[in-house]
C-alpha cells in the first residue's frame, strides 16, 4: 500500500512500530528495538515520556490551536525561557527546522536591505544541511540535494567549512548573513574550528551581517549545553531550533538577538500553526526538564563515559576509525572497507537502530536521558555488529 499511496521519497526499513518507551521501540509483532536514532535527534526525553504525555493530555483538553491572531500564554512563556537561556532578544515560532531557517534567511535579507539594496548575499558551508524547502536547500552545501532543484535562490555562496582563506575570499560588504552548523550533522558530525567561527563572527560584526547558527540538530541540550554556541563562546545573531525542542511534537523557532530583533514588522512573516498552545506547552515541558538541576551536566558526563568506551572499541577494531562530536551528538567513523549504510543495516538486524551521516560515519543519537547501562548496551551492540564484518 505504501508504494501505491505515498510519494517515493524515503528508503525505509522494513518495520512498523506500534509503541515506544524510553530508549526502546516495539514493532507490530512485539519485537523490541534499541533506539539510538531518537527520531533523528528529536525524542530527547525518550519515547512516551510521562511528563510529555501529561502535558499533551492537559493542554489538549483545554486548547490546542487558536492561530496567531491572539495572545498565546504558552508561546510567551516559552519565548521567555529561550531568550533567558540564550542571552538573545525575541523569538518566532514555526513547525520545523527548515521553516526556522527560511525565516532566518528572510531576516538576513531584510536586515541587509536596510543598509543598501545590494546587501543580499548569504554565505553557507560545504557539506552543510539546513532543510528541504527551496530557501534552506539553497544554503545546503550538498550537490545531491541541490542539483535536482536548480536554479536555487540567487545570492547564495558556498564556502569550504573551516577554511578561513576561502571565507575571506567569499566575504564582501554585500553579505547580509552567514548560516552555519556549529557541528555539521548530516555532513558527518564535524565540529566547527573555533578560530574559523571567530573569524566569521568578526567579519559579520564589522560588516553588519548576521551570524545565523543552525541548532536544529546540535542544539536543545544535545551537546551538553542548551544551545550549541555555549560550547564555542561566540554569541550568534540568530539561532534556529526545532527537532528536540518538542521532544517528538513538531515545533521550530527562530531566536533573534538585539542586532536584528526589530527587523521584521507586522505582516512580514507568519505561520498558521507555528507556536500553537499545544506545541508550546510541550516545548515548555521539554525546556523545564532539560534545564532542571544537573540534567545537562549529566549529558556531558554520559558523553565522556560513552566516548571512552567507544575509544576502547576503536583500539580493538581496525574497522572503527574515530569518534567525533560532542555531548550525545556523536559520529563513529568506519573505514572505507565497510559502508556505514551496511553497518546500519547489520545493526538493524540486531534490532539496534542507528542512522548514517556523510563521510562513512554512523551517528549515535540516544535520548539525552539515556542511562549508563543503556550506553554499555550500545557499546556491546556496536561490538557485536562490527564482528559480523
Ligand atoms: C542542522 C539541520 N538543520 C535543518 C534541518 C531541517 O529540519 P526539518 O527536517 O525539521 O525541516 C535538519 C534536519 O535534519 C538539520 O539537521
Amino acid at each position: 500500500m505504501e508504494t501505491n499511496n505515498i510519494l517515493n521519497t524515503y528508503n525505509r526499513f522494513d518495520v512498523i512500530f506500534k509503541k515506544g518507551k524510553g530508549v526502546y521501540l516495539y514493532d507490530i509483532n512485539d519485537n523490541k528495538y534499541f533506539d539510538f536514532v531518537s527520531g533523528i535527534a528529536v525524542n530527547c526525553l525518550g519515547h512516551s515520556n510521562p511528563k510529555i504525555i501529561n502535558t499533551i493530555k492537559n493542554q489538549s483538553e483545554n486548547l490546542m490551536h487558536i492561530s496567531n491572531l491572539y495572545w498565546n500564554d504558552q508561546q510567551i512563556k516559552l519565548a521567555d525561557k529561550l531568550i533567558k537561556i540564550g542571552d538573545l532578544d525575541k523569538v518566532f515560532f514555526c513547525n520545523s527546522g527548515t521553516e526556522a531557517n527560511e525565516l532566518a534567511l528572510k531576516i538576513a535579507r531584510k536586515f541587509g536591505k536596510e543598509f543598501c539594496p545590494d546587501k543580499n548575499k548569504i554565505i553557507y558551508m560545504k557539506n552543510s544541511f539546513h532543510g528541504r524547502t527551496l530557501g534552506a536547500l539553497s544554503v545546503t552545501g550538498q550537490e545531491k540535494y541541490q542539483a535536482p532543484y536548480r536554479p536555487i535562490l540567487g545570492g547564495t555562496v558556498q564556502c569550504e567549512f573551516n577554511n578561513i582563506k576561502d571565507f575571506y575570499s567569499k566575504f564582501d560588504k554585500n553579505v547580509c548573513g552567514v548560516i552555519i552548523e556549529l557541528i555539521q550533522g548530516e555532513g558527518g558530525i564535524i565540529p566547527i574550528d573555533p578560530e574559523f567561527l571567530q573569524t566569521v563572527k568578526n567579519l559579520c560584526d564589522i560588516n553588519n551581517a548576521l551570524l545565523i547558527t543552525d541548532d536544529v540538530q546540535c542544539g536543545i541540550g544535545r551537546l551538553g549545553t542548551f544551545f550549541a554556541y555555549e560550547k564555542f563562546s561566540v554569541i550568534p545573531d540568530i539561532i534556529t531550533v526545532a527537532k528536540g525542542l518538542g521532544g517528538g511534537f513538531p515545533i521550530g523557532g527562530v531566536i533573534v538577538g538585539k542586532k536584528a530583533c526589530e527587523t521584521l514588522k507586522p505582516g512580514d512573516h507568519g505561520s498558521t500553526f507555528g507556536g500553537n498552545p499545544l506545541a508550546c506547552s510541550v516545548a515548555n515541558t521539554v525546556v523545564d526538564c532539560l534545564t532542571s538541576e544537573n540534567f545537562l551536566d549529566e549529558v556531558s558526563n554520559k558523553s565522556a563515559y560513552f566516548k571512552e568506551k567507544i575509544n576502547d572499541l576503536i583500539k580493538k577494531y581496525d574497522a572503527f576509525e574515530s569518534i567525533s562530536g560532542m555531548g550525545l551528538l556523536l559520529g563513529l567513523k568506519i573505514n572505507d572497507k565497510i559502508s556505514s549504510g551496511d553497518f546500519v543495516k547489520k545493526a538493524f538486524e540486531k534490532h539496534f537502530l542507528l542512522v548514517g551521516a556523510g563521510n562513512n560515519t554512523v551517528r549515535l543519537l540516544p535520548p539525552l536521558n539515556v542511562t549508563y547501562e543503556e550506553l554499555d548496551k550500545a557499546v556491546m551492540l556496536l561490538e557485536e555488529t562490527i564482528k559480523e564484518f
